[in-house]
């Protein structure tokens, strides 16, 4: 800075000060106008600080003007402070109000659920080969879940289904109602209700009283097959069968019946299909040492059904399947934990 303070450099320091002030638009800026000249090492406080160099005779006029100069500045500086603040709250509270304008949020479409799906497109599969679909009750008679179904209460197959029971005890102190563990109920309400030739299938939710794992649920949705008529076969509970797995895994899965028991059904059948194999990595996500995976099981409809609900074995015949839907998403989409189905995990649920 100039030796010499005289009043020009103290005008013109001041009249620069102003000239700067009248641009600043935000308070940083407004800060380092302040420390610029009013700061430690600011120009008009080095003036002040050099007075004493200044000849006795100018000082007192200098000194009041520089003074002077300071509390304007000072002055100036407060005013403008306030200036910005409050352009600062009037466009935050602009803010608040609805700008029609910005870009609004991504509405994020449902999907639907992999258990829906595939029970949708199983339903597809078999009313192409003209079965009709019906639904049934969750919550289950005793009657329909076992009795009907050649499952007397002694029946030691009975144990193949842990079953929910309801907190309901009728006059003979029986507790004749439960979250039905299968959808084969429906067999009976179907055949009480209609007539032959009968082609049903009915897709639903289960229920058992089992601990859970990565293979089982205590709640899975099922579908049940059923076909009544005069001269019905095995063959043809074939036929049907391998039509659905070629309609929902394609040509390349291959089928595996086995002899397997139901008391509702003679002679009794599993059926299995052959693991999926990604295509990508040519190795199986689930069941590694598996070859083939169990999905339904099924059977002709025993004379002894037949006769409880009236139908004479004679007469009648038909085939009865049920498959839980988890499961044949599993095998069909590689996925290794029937747990996800039912934990609402979005990032698990999307991929479908
Ligand atoms: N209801 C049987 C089960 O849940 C499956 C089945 C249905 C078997 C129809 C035979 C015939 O295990």
């Amino acid at each position: 800075m100039d030796k010499n303070i005289n009043l020009e450099t103290i005008d013109e320091v001041r009249a620069e000060a102003l000239r700067e002030l009248q641009d600043i638009s935000s308070l940083s800026k407004l800060d380092e106008w302040r420390v610029s000249y009013l700061g430690r090492n600011g120009s008009l406080t080095n003036i002040l600080r050099k007075l004493g160099s200044v000849p006795l005779e100018n000082r007192r006029q200098i000194g009041a003007t520089a003074n002077q100069a300071k509390l304007l500045l000072e002055e100036k500086l407060d005013h403008h402070r306030n200036l910005l603040a409050n352009a600062k709250t009037s466009s935050e509270s602009e803010d608040d109000v609805l700008d029609v304008t910005l870009p609004g949020w991504p509405l994020s479409n449902g999907n639907l659920h992999p258990s829906t799906k595939m029970l949708r497109e199983i339903t597809k599969a078999f009313s192409s080969m003209g079965f009709q679909v019906q639904e049934g009750p969750e919550i289950e008679w005793d009657r329909y879940n076992f009795d009907l179904l050649n499952i007397p209460s002694d029946h030691p197959a009975r144990d193949m289904w842990d079953t929910l029971w309801l907190d309901y005890t009728d006059k003979h102190g029986n507790t004749p109602m439960l979250l039905r563990t299968h959808t084969s109920p429906m067999q009976a309400r179907i055949m009480e209700n209609a007539k032959p030739p009968i082609r049903v299938l009915v897709p639903g939710k289960c229920y058992r009283y089992e601990a859970t794992d990565s293979t089982h649920e205590w709640q899975f949705f099922q579908v049940e097959g059923l076909a009544i008529g005069e001269g019905i076969t095995f063959a043809e509970l074939k036929g049907t069968l391998y039509e659905f797995v070629r309609c929902i895994f394609g040509d390349e899965r291959k089928i595996r019946f086995r002899c397997d028991f139901f008391p509702f059904v003679e002679p009794g059948v599993d059926m299995s299909i052959s693991n999926f194999v990604d295509p990508e990595t040519g190795k199986r996500p689930i069941d590694y040492n598996q070859d083939w995976i169990e999905i339904l099981g099924a059977g002709m409809v025993h004379p002894n059904v037949l006769k409880n609900i009236g139908y004479d074995p004679d007469v009648y015949s038909g085939f009865a399947f049920g498959m839980g839907v988890e499961r044949i998403a599993m095998l069909k989409y590689g996925i290794d934990d029937i747990r996800l189905f039912y934990s609402n995990d979005l990032r698990f649920l999307e991929q479908f």
